[in-house]
């Protein structure tokens, strides 16, 4: 690609994998990091790296100009859910007006393509499933309210100063490559959980209710590998920069899996009884969510290929190492 690509949150999980692709791929990759969440040693050797604050125009404009920035893959932001609903201002801070200045910057300093980092928290509780991007968006937390009005943002933008842009709603992202793992502090995602539970890193998992209306009882969610992400992302850049229509994709495998069939895989994987209790059903999660990608494997031509097993069996590889 012609210019270099800006990645922010890039020392991030998606982001630090994101960026890992890139540079393997020969691309020249600029990454801006807080490194509130993000680990330094997870950012590429060859890429180069900016601690800065996404929110900063000015700061952005700069950098923006000085590394010929001409595309901005947007990872950056807070990303839990029951916490944006008790710091509702710490999401509409970080993930909607520091994205705010941060696309004034990239309009300014003439950056032609972003690509927002969204998610299927924009659709609030699904009223059908499989979810497809035209099923009502109506988030129910002020993470999924951000996202969508960052989304809301670049379709403006787009029209009034014909910036190309890509918004990937990511469901369950999971698995790692490139010898990096998934580790968020404090750590709520299903998988990490459940594998250092097998491994004796933590206490026995807690499953969160077991009478929900689905086959097991357990919830639903369309686990999607970050590298799959990672080439939806390249796909998407291709389409937008080589004259495609921008807008919105699903990236999810299509595939639910229980939270039960998880345990049973990560157990499988780690040659492990997964130890968990049951508990009460956690506030705001819907007992199914699944993505259909038709619009994305269709337009990008994104064709997802690693599964649940694959997931479970390269995160179990990286919490190994
Ligand atoms: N779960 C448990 N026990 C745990 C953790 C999770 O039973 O200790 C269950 C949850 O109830 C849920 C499933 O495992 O049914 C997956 O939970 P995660 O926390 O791993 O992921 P979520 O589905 O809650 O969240 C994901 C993304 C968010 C995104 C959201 C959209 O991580 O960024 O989907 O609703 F916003």
């Amino acid at each position: 690609m012609s210019g270099a690509t800006l990645v922010t949150g890039g020392a991030g999980y998606i982001g630090a994998h994101m960026a890992h692709a890139l540079i393997a791929a020969g691309e020249r990759v600029i990454v801006v990091d807080d490194l509130r969440a993000g680990h330094r040693g997870a950012v590429p050797p060859k890429a180069t790296f900016v601690a800065a604050d996404i929110g900063d125009a000015a700061a952005m404009g700069a950098l923006l100009r000085e590394h010929g920035v001409a595309r901005v893959l947007h990872f950056a932001g807070d990303i839990q859910v029951g916490e944006s609903v008790h710091k509702p201002r710490k999401y509409y801070a970080n993930n909607l007006v520091a994205g705010l200045h941060l696309l004034d910057a990239c309009v300014d300093a003439g950056v032609g393509t972003f690509v927002l980092s969204s998610t299927a928290a924009v659709y609030g509780e699904p009223i059908r499933t499989p979810i497809d991007e035209e099923h009502p968006k109506a988030p129910v937390n002020p993470y999924g309210a951000t996202k969508l009005a960052l989304e809301g943002a670049l379709a403006a933008y787009g029209v009034a100063h014909g910036l190309k842009w890509a918004a990937l709603r990511y469901f369950n992202a999971a698995g790692a490559g490139f010898g990096l793992r998934e580790a968020h502090d404090p750590e709520t995602h299903l998988i990490p959980l459940a594998i250092d539970a097998a491994l004796g890193r933590r206490p026995a998992l807690t499953v969160f209710g077991e009478d929900w209306p689905t086959a097991d009882g357990t919830c639903i969610r369309d686990y999607v590998h970050v590298l799959d992400l990672c080439e939806a992302h390249r796909l998407a850049l291709g389409h937008v920069e080589g004259g495609g229509a921008s807008g919105a994709f699903n990236l999810g495998s299509g595939d639910g899996a229980s939270v039960r069939a998880v345990i049973d895989a990560v157990g499988a994987a780690c040659g492990k009884v997964v130890p968990f209790t049951v508990g009460p059903r956690r506030a705001g999660d819907p007992a199914v969510l699944v993505a259909s990608s038709a619009k994305a494997r269709a337009v990008l031509g994104w064709n997802p290929s690693r599964g649940l097993a694959a997931i479970v069996a390269d995160a179990v590889a990286s919490r190994r190492s």
